[in-house]
């Protein structure tokens, strides 16, 4: 997915938004608010699904009443409860109300204040913000009465999430698509409590992700099993702190984050070259990258031959890209990562002092690898900090926290 505007400028809430109205509007994208149903409940948010009757042609309201453990309310005149005000009482009960997918007819037909339906009545009877998060065909998206609609929703202080550019369901290619669930929880996450928001406007933070690829020969290669979850995670976390966010990442099935640059490479010593030549005015530097320990001594320029002998590989060390940046005479905040098998504890400890760092983020790597979430503790001066298990989305901002409060202790002492 290409690059498009960095998440809006989010109000900060005095108390965090947690409970959620999602409506869910007719289009091909219906059905990844499966996936965003899942991750929202997941971290913790009440979300209560409402559908247009469009929508119901494109996924079964069961889906996401499984989802979400509340049966979905698609009905403007199925008054169950509330004294046939269903539309009041499910507003006057949510924090805020999130449209994902907004198809180009709901965003006209609520510019213009209609309330033909449960989900417009609800929109219109709301004191909550709104959150927009849209999904269109391009022209549909370029139209200049879809842009006249949005610029009229802007102003009564929606906020939009996306779209973002790309291939889309039609196979046409540009701007409607819709942002991915992972992305519009990162963008939201200053309104839902994950962290009192650090400020890092002004910040450049590094990181590098994924795992790196060692060439053996033409077509064979070493490599690990990251999947690089955590380290966009973070980046995408950065980015909605305000962070001007440089992602180094090896191979990864990922979409990039929106609002960060990204340098893709492939082999540890790329990567290093990568983070020396952007390290100069980084604030903030995050390795989660599961770098190669060794790579091939002399890779072959051909395809190794199959012989029936068994073959010898000689391995040298690569260099260890996070010790490099911590050990340069200026260096930034630099925040390691130890995936360990067991003695998560002791080894995290252990790698702190040897790399010199002051924070290092510890995970078991059974429990970590290729997950959606995670369990980790985080070392430093003052010892360990054990979070409780949470989606890697959510532990990202934590991480963040962490690291600035840290970072501006650390500027204030020296
Ligand atoms: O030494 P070990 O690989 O266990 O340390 C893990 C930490 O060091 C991670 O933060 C990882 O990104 C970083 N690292 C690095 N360059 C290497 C090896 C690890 O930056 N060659």
């Amino acid at each position: 997915m290409a690059l498009t505007a960095p998440p809006p400028d989010l109000p900060v809430p005095s108390r965090p938004l947690r409970r959620w109205v999602l409506g869910v509007t007719g289009g091909i994208a219906a059905y990844k608010a499966a996936e965003l149903i899942r991750l929202m409940v997941k971290a913790g948010l009440e979300v209560q699904v409402v559908m247009t009757a469009a929508a119901t042609r494109f996924i079964a309201p069961l889906t996401f009443q499984a989802l979400s453990g509340r049966p979905v309310a698609t009905d403007l005149w199925e008054a169950s409860e509330g004294a046939g005000m269903d539309h009041i009482d499910l507003v006057r009960q949510a924090d805020a109300v999130l449209i994902a997918p907004a198809s180009a007819d709901f965003l006209a037909r609520i510019a213009q204040g209609m309330a033909d339906d449960l989900l417009t009545t609800l929109v219109a009877a709301r004191s909550v913000p709104l959150f927009l998060a849209p999904a269109m065909n391009q022209a549909m998206w370029q139209n200049p009465a879809n842009q006249r609609n949005i610029a009229l929703l802007k102003e009564d202080g929606a906020y939009f999430l996306g779209p973002g550019e790309g291939v889309q369901a039609c196979g046409e290619v540009g701007l409607g698509r819709f942002w991915e669930p992972t992305m519009i929880l990162d963008a939201l996450a200053p309104v839902l409590g994950w962290e009192n928001a650090p400020d890092l406007r002004g910040k450049k933070v590094l990181l590098t992700a994924g795992p790196t690829v060692e060439a053996i020969d033409p077509v064979r290669t070493l490599t690990n099993i990251s999947s690089g979850k955590m380290g966009y995670a973070l980046a995408a976390a950065a980015v909605a702190c305000g962070a001007e966010v440089v992602l180094i990442s090896g191979p990864t099935a990922l979409p990039l984050p929106e609002g960060c640059r990204m340098i893709s490479v492939r082999s540890a010593n790329q990567m290093r070259d990568a983070v020396l030549d952007e390290i100069h005015d980084t604030d903030l530097f995050f390795a989660v990258a599961a770098v190669a320990d060794y790579t091939p001594a002399n890779p072959s320029g051909h395809k190794i031959k199959k012989t029936g002998e068994a073959l010898t590989l000689k391995l040298v060390p690569t260099p260890d890209i996070l010790a490099t940046v911590a050990a340069l005479p200026r260096p930034p905040f630099c925040v390691g990562f130890a995936a360990e098998s067991q003695n998560l504890e002791e080894y995290a400890k252990q790698k702190r002092l040897a790399k010199k760092i002051p924070l290092i983020v510890g995970n078991l790597a059974q429990r970590a690898l290729g997950r959606d979430d995670n369990e980790i503790i985080l070392f430093d001066d003052q010892g360990s900090h054990p979070l409780p298990p949470a989606s890697k989305s959510e532990l990202a901002h934590h991480i963040l926290k962490h690291a600035f409060a840290l970072m501006r202790q650390h500027t204030l002492s020296s």
